[in-house]
């Protein structure tokens, strides 16, 4: 099975179990979330289900409205029953790292006012200690951005401004995103409390006790399942 059969694999399974007729669904971001998105649009269009749902990045929500999924700001909802998202590393105690799709503040947003978040992801996202694989993105303000840098890389990482060609990346809420290099991360929460009081510093892409459930899409068919 190809990379991309494996995300489209779990977004599936993950739609077909936890998306009922008439709830509020978060549409994540990403690769894996993209076929999430295609599969929600099935539901409604071929299905006849009657869903709202909220997007964590303007291209999830372009996704959607060009299925005909109906689409309504966080600040409409007075919850969300359930989000289902892609993450970049997940480790043995649900601990992610999500946001090299460059959402992860609309993605936390989302996540915080969802009852339950359905992490959907492959297998090469399964570590065993979070930072191993992928580098920590931290999104910062323009303003002063350099001055963000030094304060992150103090707490022991090689901090890198995302690029968009020779442009910085610009994320939807107008701000630029470092990523950072550690060797591991020991301590999320301590790191994350660290990182957060940074000035500059809006979110990083730590999501820790976000997941209720993850499901991990494996080479050999089958697809695990972590929490509820
Ligand atoms: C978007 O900002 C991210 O958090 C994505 O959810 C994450 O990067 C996973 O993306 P893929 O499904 O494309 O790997």
């Amino acid at each position: 099975m190809s990379n991309d059969a494996l995300k489209k694999a779990v977004a599936e399974r993950a739609v077909n179990d936890y998306v009922k007729d008439g709830m509020v669904v978060g549409l994540g971001t990403g690769s894996t979330a993209y076929h999430a998105i295609n599969r929600i649009g099935e539901l409604v269009n071929k299905e006849g289900y009657k869903l709202t749902c909220v997007a964590t990045s303007v291209r999830s929500e372009e996704q959607a409205k060009s299925l005909g999924i109906t689409v309504v700001d966080v600040n409409d909802v007075e919850s969300i029953d359930v989000t289902i998202d892609g993450a970049d590393e997940v480790d043995p105690d649900m601990q992610l790292i999500k946001g090299l799709g460059g959402a992860l503040i609309r993605e936390k947003i989302v996540a915080a006012a969802s009852q339950s978040e359905v992490i959907i992801v492959d297998e090469t996202k399964a570590v065993d200690m979070l930072g191993t694989k992928c580098a920590l993105p931290v999104e910062v303000l323009k303003f002063g951005y350099q001055k963000t840098k030094y304060a992150l890389e103090a707490q022991g990482c090689k901090a890198t401004l995302r690029m968009n060609g020779d442009e910085p990346f610009v994320t939807d809420n107008g701000n630029y995103i470092y990523d950072c290099k550690f060797e591991s991360i020991k301590n999320p929460f301590f790191l994350e409390s660290r990182i957060n009081v940074i000035p500059g510093t809006v979110d990083n892409g730590l999501f820790l006790n976000t997941a209720s459930t993850v499901l991990i899409s494996h080479s050999d068919g089958t697809i695990e399942k972590r929490g509820l």
